[in-house]
């Protein structure tokens, strides 16, 4: 099975997860792309989706789902998105595809948070994949210097503005071994959105589809 098709197997599991009537929150990234369009199938089953970015919200409209804003919806039962990188104890890596914000958002307002991937993103510990934070352009060299400090390499991500108006830090040569604490560490400094790290609200379960089948964690 290659990539694609296990992050189709993954994403269509989710939907076992939906009730009749919800409002569900929807993420962002080519495997929460593959929920969407197998979500199209069963639309007449929800009352509509909140989206964490705008390019989920217009492939949602394309198919005809409503697209709510989570002002009005209150808190939802249901968020499905992928991930960068999880570890077994459902703490993710996310925000390879600038969204973190919208999402870190979305998954705190969500009773249950469904994290859909192919199995190559499963790591012992949070890191090999460049952290991204989302920061103020105003403090890039400022967080930059922080990221050093704490033995990162830090990058801008080149010709990118978040859904937000910001900009992207991606931080190279990070080990993550307390992710609880590193989010909150990098959550606090002055100027930075959100960090990419999703421990202090992780995964509530994760699907994997690999080689065997549907894993879940
Ligand atoms: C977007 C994300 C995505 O969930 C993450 O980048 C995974 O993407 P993909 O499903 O394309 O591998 O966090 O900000």
């Amino acid at each position: 099975m290659n990539a694609d098709d296990k992050k189709r197997l993954a994403a269509e599991a989710a939907l076992d997860y939906i009730q009749n009537d919800d409002v569900i929150g929807v993420g962002t990234g080519s495997t929460a792309n593959y929920f969407i369009d197998a979500l199209a199938k069963v639309r007449g089953k929800i009352d509509g989706a909140v989206a964490s970015s705008e390019a989920s919200a217009e492939r949602l409209r394309s198919h005809n789902i409503p697209v709510l804003d989570l002002n009005a919806t209150g808190d939802l039962p249901l968020y499905v998105d992928g991930a960068d990188e999880a570890t077994e104890l459902r703490a993710l890596i996310k925000g390879g595809g600038g969204a973190l914000t919208r999402e870190k958002i979305v998954a705190n307002a969500s009773k249950k948070f469904i994290c859909i991937a192919d199995d190559s993103k499963l790591v012992n510990r949070l890191g090999s994949f460049p952290l991204p934070i989302e920061v103020v352009p105003m403090a890039r060299s400022a967080v930059a210097r922080r990221m050093v400090q704490l033995g990162g390499a830090p990058e801008l991500r080149q010709g990118f503005t978040t859904d937000n108006g910001n900009i992207i830090i991606d931080v190279h040569n990070l080990s993550i071994t307390q992710p609880i604490e590193m989010e909150t560490q990098i959550a606090t400094l002055a100027g930075v959105v959100t960090v990419g790290i999703f421990a202090i609200r992780p995964a509530d379960v994760l699907l994997l589809g690999s080689d065997s089948g549907l894993k879940v964690i």
